[in-house]
Formats: structure tokens, sequence, C-alpha cells
């Protein structure tokens, strides 16, 4: 199967030295991507800007902005079996881009207005009907389920693997997570504790076997 998998932060840049981003380290997109491979799947992964490199056997695209995932995103889409968007994309991003530093001498920069960024995973989700499925994630510090639910319906997906970033230990930054598989009939799957890499193993043949049921 061909599986697309985004991962990383995205960067959305103030100036040439500038730019929002957040603490996703990638971690977890590419632990799936390493378990895809392993599996003997086909991998593309696109990622934004990460300190960890990438699983031989991926073809690996990189890129910065939202706006670069998006396009990247759809690119290779084509062919795709299951897609997993795991990226933090930002989900804002400065309205305006200044091509020069902002120099604090000249009065620096004391308000920044943002326009939301293109929803990658909302985009894909309009693709009806889709011959792939479709795997979304939430990091949520409360109401994880209500809020997975809101996303499912929202952005049309297959299923969203939610984690709590409010507990130590799992989630951003952290070489563990636990996360929970939310479905559209209101069923769900829990993926215990384990290291993230342990997890995209189970994670990468519950994916397998939904795309093969819903291919019955
Ligand atoms: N996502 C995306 N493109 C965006 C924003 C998000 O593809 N511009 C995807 C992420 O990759 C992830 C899911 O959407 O699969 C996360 O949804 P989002 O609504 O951004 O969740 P949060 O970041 O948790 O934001 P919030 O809780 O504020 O709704």
């Amino acid at each position: 199967m061909k599986f697309l998998i985004t991962a990383g932060a995205t960067r959305e840049p103030i100036d040439p030295v500038r730019f929002i981003s957040n603490r996703s380290s990638g971690k977890m997109g590419y632990a799936i991507a390493e378990a895809a491979v392993a599996a003997g799947h086909e991998v593309v992964l696109v990622s934004g800007p990460v300190s960890i490199s990438a699983p031989g056997g991926a073809t690996l695209v990189s890129v910065t902005t939202s706006d670069e995932m998006y396009d990247a995103v759809h690119a290779n889409l084509p062919g795709t079996d299951i897609a997993v968007l795991s990226a933090a994309v930002a989900d804002f991003k400065p309205a305006e881009y200044f091509p020069r530093k902002i120099k604090k001498h000249e009065g620096g920069l004391t308000q920044l207005t943002l326009v939301p960024t293109r929803d990658v995973l909302a985009s894909l989700g309009a693709i009806q009907p889709r011959p792939f499925l479709l795997a979304g994630f939430a990091a949520e510090t409360h109401e994880l389920e209500r809020n997975a639910q809101r996303k499912l319906r929202e952005k049309h997906c297959d299923l969203i693997i939610a984690n709590d970033v409010s507990r130590e230990g799992i989630g951003f930054e952290s070489d563990e997570n636990e996360v929970t598989l939310f479905f559209p009939d209101h069923s769900s799957i829990v993926l215990n504790k384990a290291p993230k890499r342990e997890l995209a193993y189970e994670l990468v043949q519950t994916l397998v076997k939904k795309k093969k049921l819903i291919d019955l």
C-alpha cells in the first residue's frame, strides 16, 4: 500500500530571520513512516523542519511553510491508499511578510496580524468519494473525545488519532505516547502508553486493517 504521511511543525515566516512555529518534534510521524516502511509499504513523508533523520526507504519531501505542505501533499496524493496527517501545521500565519529584517531601532514590531492557514486535512476530507483512508491527529488538553469527534465531523476524516498533551511524558517532544483512535460510528480503540516506535507499529497494522475492511 502507499502511505502519505505528514510530520513535524511548519514555519510561518514573519521576516527573513523570524517565524511562528510550535513544539512538534516530528517523532510520531517519523515513527509511523518507519513502521510502514518496515511493514513493506511505499511511504511518502512530507515533513516540516525537524532534527531527526528520515527512515531509509521512505521518500522524503521537505517543506517549510503550511502552504508548501499543502501543495506537496496534493502533488503526492495520486495512488495513496492511507493518508496520515500527523504534522502540527500552524493554524495561523502572518498576514504580511516583511522581506527585510524588522529592526528594533526603526520601531520594531509590536503587533502582528495573523490569517488562517489552509487546512491540509480538511482539503483531503473534502475529496468525496475518496480512494484512500484518511487519518487526522488531534492534540488536546481537555475533552479528548468531544474535540476528536468534532474534528472527525468537520474535516470529514475516517478516523482521528487523539492524544492528551496535558499529560506528562507523552505527546510533544517525548519518546512515548498513548493515543485513542476515534471513528465516525463513535467506536474507539486505545493504544496504550508505549514508545512512539512501538505505538507506530500497532497504528500501521490498525490502519491497514481498516483500509482492507473498507475495500471489501
Ligand atoms: N491540520 C492540517 N492543516 C492545518 C491545520 C491542521 O492538515 N492547516 C491537521 C493536522 O495535521 C492534524 C489535524 O489537522 O491532523 C489537527 O487539527 P486542528 O484543528 O489543527 O487541531 P489542533 O491543532 O489540535 O487545533 P484546535 O484544537 O485549536 O482545533
